[in-house]
């Protein structure tokens, strides 16, 4: 690989004018995957300006022919998928089968939205309804594009959660400016390779690459984008929130994800989702299951499940098909690398794990935190999970409920009259019952409260919240 990759405005290939590029490490193996542009803010800007110019006509053409491209990026996505899988297992360490059902989930999850898209109708309503108001008078609402929307996207699903932004903006006849994660970029850049091979018109998706410190700020700021679509960290989505324009935003941050172990829970059911939930790819997920309260008197018995359990994950190179993999950089090693040494240091009992090989930490199960310990609170991104052991269910919720975030959380319960009312009192956008936190299948509403973002995504609301209601009213005179 190694190769230069160029970033993409108005239909054409660019290397950027600053002849500056950004090398792509592999998280796993001392080698470079490859270049990405760092581009100026006037080509920022040229990308933005080219974005505004196609939306004009693209807006006019019909949603079953903009789902015509759609449908042809999903036949090139298709083609590619082998070539796009390597690349993710590459850039960002992903296994590799895991990483071939990302681009499979991605082409499910583009023709849902094309077919979501198509089946959405607008209403009209007459003026009798309201007291004093005519049957003259007639309203037709219908839904129309909001302009420009920049695609901010992560690096741990680079390929999904960049189309889950760009499909819904495309199809309901917005232009995107996408600006994948650097790290995640080639694999972001690849896939839109495959929708330039569509003939998805000029102008119409526009690739921007290149250091937040210079165009991070100046795309959120310019003038000329109308909605941002962000999944990535809380303190970014903050920025975001203070720094843009008065449009419509959506964003999915971090997480702190409980499961709540209830004592009549069926513990084998549990312990696995636990486990698949905390630490598949290596717990970088921001619905990861990121903290366990289980009651007393089955604490000892779901730790030594957890820690058979725990014996079948298996530790290596993506390339091996390993589920714990090294993390993406050193500095979120060593970030989760301090968490376990602060509980260590106040306490917490080791049960397995804090082992370390470079990025690679092994998979590690702590008992006994308590809420002075960070990692009771803090998300580390990274393949540690914090046992925290409560008296009652009551003191889990307050406890759960003190968190800055509010993504999904988890109930072991077989009670399930118990298992609503503690769901119906934990913050959070959703509720599993007896399954692990997790944002799929992708057309169920996917909402983070407080910390965890704002907005609502999914297919149908990911297709909302980038277009707004136009409503026409006849007065029949
Ligand atoms: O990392 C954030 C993703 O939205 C999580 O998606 O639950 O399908 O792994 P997932």
């Amino acid at each position: 690989m190694n190769s230069n990759y160029k970033f993409y405005v108005n239909g054409e290939w660019r290397e950027s004018q600053t002849k500056e590029v950004i090398e792509i490490r592999s998280p796993y193996k001392d080698a470079i995957v490859g270049k990405v542009q760092a581009i100026s803010q006037s080509e920022a800007d040229e990308a933005i300006q080219a974005a505004k110019v196609a939306q004009k006509d693209w807006e006019q053409t019909s949603i079953r022919e903009r789902g015509d491209y759609l449908y042809r990026w999903i036949k090139e996505l298709a083609t590619m998928k082998e070539e796009i899988a390597t690349t993710i297992m590459q850039e960002v360490g992903k296994g590799f089968n895991d990483a071939v059902k990302e681009v499979e989930r991605t082409i499910d999850l583009i023709r849902f939205t094309i077919e979501e898209a198509i089946h959405l109708y607008g209403e009209s309503m007459l003026g009798e309804n309201f007291p004093g108001g005519s049957r003259s008078k007639i309203a037709i609402s219908h839904r129309v594009p909001l302009g420009v929307v920049l695609a901010i996207s992560p690096f741990n699903y680079p390929v999904n959660l960049s189309a889950a932004k760009i499909a819904p903006a495309l199809i309901s006849g917005n232009t995107v400016v996408f600006k994948p994660a650097t790290q995640g970029a080639i694999s972001g850049i690849k896939m839109i390779e495959a929708l330039d091979k569509a003939g998805l018109p000029k102008g119409v998706l526009n690739v921007v690459t290149g250091h937040g410190s210079a165009i991070g700020n100046y795309l959120i700021e310019h003038p000329g984008i109308d909605m941002i679509s962000f999944t990535g960290g809380s303190e970014t989505g903050k920025r975001i929130a203070k720094l843009a324009n008065m449009i419509p935003l959506v964003m999915e941050l971090g997480g702190k994800d409980p499961a709540i172990v209830v004592k009549d829970a069926n513990l084998d059911l549990a312990v696995k989702q636990i486990v698949s939930g905390a630490f598949s790819y290596s717990g970088q997920r921001c619905t990861a299951i990121k903290r366990v309260f289980v009651e007393e008197s089955i604490a000892d018995e779901l730790v030594s499940k957890l820690t058979k359990e725990l014996e079948t994950v298996t530790i290596g190179s993506p390339e091996d098909n390993k589920t714990i993999v090294p993390l993406i950089d050193k500095k979120s090693a060593d970030f989760v690398q301090g968490l376990i040494d602060d509980a260590l240091e106040k306490k917490a009992v080791l049960i397995t794990g804090n082992k370390r090989e470079g990025n690679l930490i092994y998979p590690t199960l702590l008992d006994h935190v308590t809420a002075d310990m960070r990692l009771a609170w803090e998300e580390p991104f990274g393949p540690v999970l914090p046992i925290i052991r409560v008296k009652t269910v009551d003191e889990a919720i307050d406890m759960s409920n003190q968190s800055e975030y509010g993504l999904q959380a988890s109930i072991f319960s077989q009670d399930i009259d118990q298992a609503f009312t503690i769901a119906g009192k934990i913050q959070a956008g959703s509720v599993q019952i007896n399954g692990r936190t997790e944002r799929g299948p992708d057309h169920f509403p996917f909402i983070g409260t407080k910390g965890s973002g704002m907005g609502t995504q999914g297919v149908k609301r990911s297709i909302e919240s980038m277009t707004r209601e136009k409503v026409t009213v006849i007065n029949i005179n």
